[in-house]
């Protein structure tokens, strides 16, 4: 049996999660923390916020470099939180895409939102488009 996508993230405020919940309340997920094992997984969902000028949580980048041999031919998607008044908007997204493409993964989608996700503020299609990605 193929098993679900994992998924691993971080939310300080809870912002992140609500896309978390969303991505949960569609699919079936294995949600952990930073001790999973990616190597049980085909797929791997990463989730963030972005802090100090576009820098990813300590927290989710030493877990990916952690398991940074083990990325090589997964497919990944990213998503995450932030505020477009900064600068380097969901910063964090970019940095995960960046370092798991150099340990060899396929980034399947980056998704990115302002504050909390609010389903009825984005367009049914690309919501049913990043689902279909995770399913097929
Ligand atoms: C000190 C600080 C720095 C931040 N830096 C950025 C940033 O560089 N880019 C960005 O898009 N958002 C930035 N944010 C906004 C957070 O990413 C945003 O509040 C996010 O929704 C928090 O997600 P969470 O509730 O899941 O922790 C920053 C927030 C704070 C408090």
């Amino acid at each position: 049996m193929i098993p679900a996508p994992l998924l691993v993230y971080v939310s300080k405020t809870g912002n992140t999660r609500t896309f978390a919940d969303y991505l949960s309340s569609k699919l079936s997920l294995h949600i952990d923390d930073f001790d999973a094992d990616i190597t049980n997984y085909d797929k791997i969902i990463l989730g963030a916020y972005t802090w100090g000028n576009g820098k990813i949580p300590k927290d989710i980048k030493e877990f990916v470099i952690k398991n940074k041999d083990n990325f090589k031919g997964k497919k990944v998607y990213i998503f995450g939180s932030g505020y477009s008044i900064y600068p380097r908007f969901c910063g964090a997204v970019d940095g995960l895409a960046k370092i798991v493409t150099d340990c060899g993964a396929d980034v399947q989608w980056k998704f990115k939102f302002e504050k909390r996700f609010i389903e009825n503020e984005f367009q049914q299609d690309e919501l049913d488009s990043l689902i279909k990605k995770l399913i097929g």
